[in-house]
């Protein structure tokens, strides 16, 4: 009777573990996709700049995305990120305007229904997931 006890916790406590990874997972899994398919390129696989672009675009400004924590006071630059990887508030002139950064905030709104609540809200969920996974890569 007591090991079937702790058999059925040790189980319980097992898919409880399971689920918060599939979930963790599946939330990073979308990131992850949209930072291998949008960002890779320029940024690299893990952050600091050694992508595609760098190898072959001379002179091409390497960003290690790794250290914004780091240069930030040890403090993640959030908003400030958030506002980079959107890339809306570039357009009037802010930041850099020659910059190659996508636009995301309007590379991701709905097709056809652009600029929508519900457009904009699943904007700014996937730069939000970019955020946090640019946040996971920090170097402490
Ligand atoms: C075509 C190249 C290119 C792509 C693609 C790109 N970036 Fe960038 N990124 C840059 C450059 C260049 C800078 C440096 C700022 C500038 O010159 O505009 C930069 C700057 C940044 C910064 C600010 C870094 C700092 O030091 O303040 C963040 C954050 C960032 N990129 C995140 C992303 C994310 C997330 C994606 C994918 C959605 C992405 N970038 C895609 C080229 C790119």
């Amino acid at each position: 009777m007591r090991n079937t006890v702790i058999a059925t916790s040790i189980m319980f406590a097992a898919s409880l573990c399971l689920v918060s990874v599939t979930t963790a997972f599946a939330a990073s899994a979308d990131a992850r996709k949209d930072y291998v398919l949008h960002c890779v390129a320029c940024h690299g696989v893990d952050g600091k700049g050694n992508g595609i672009a760098a190898q072959v675009i001379p002179g091409f400004k390497r960003v290690d995305l790794t250290q914004l924590s780091k240069t930030h006071g040890g403090k993640f630059p959030r908003q400030e990120v958030y506002d980079i990887v959107d890339g809306r508030k570039r357009l009037p002139g802010h930041y850099d305007e020659d910059t190659d950064m996508p636009l995301s905030g309007l590379m991701f709104q709905t097709k056809g229904r652009e600029f929508s609540t519900e457009s904009e809200a699943k904007v700014k969920q996937r730069v939000s997931a970019l955020v946090d996974y640019v946040e996971g890569i920090q170097e402490k």
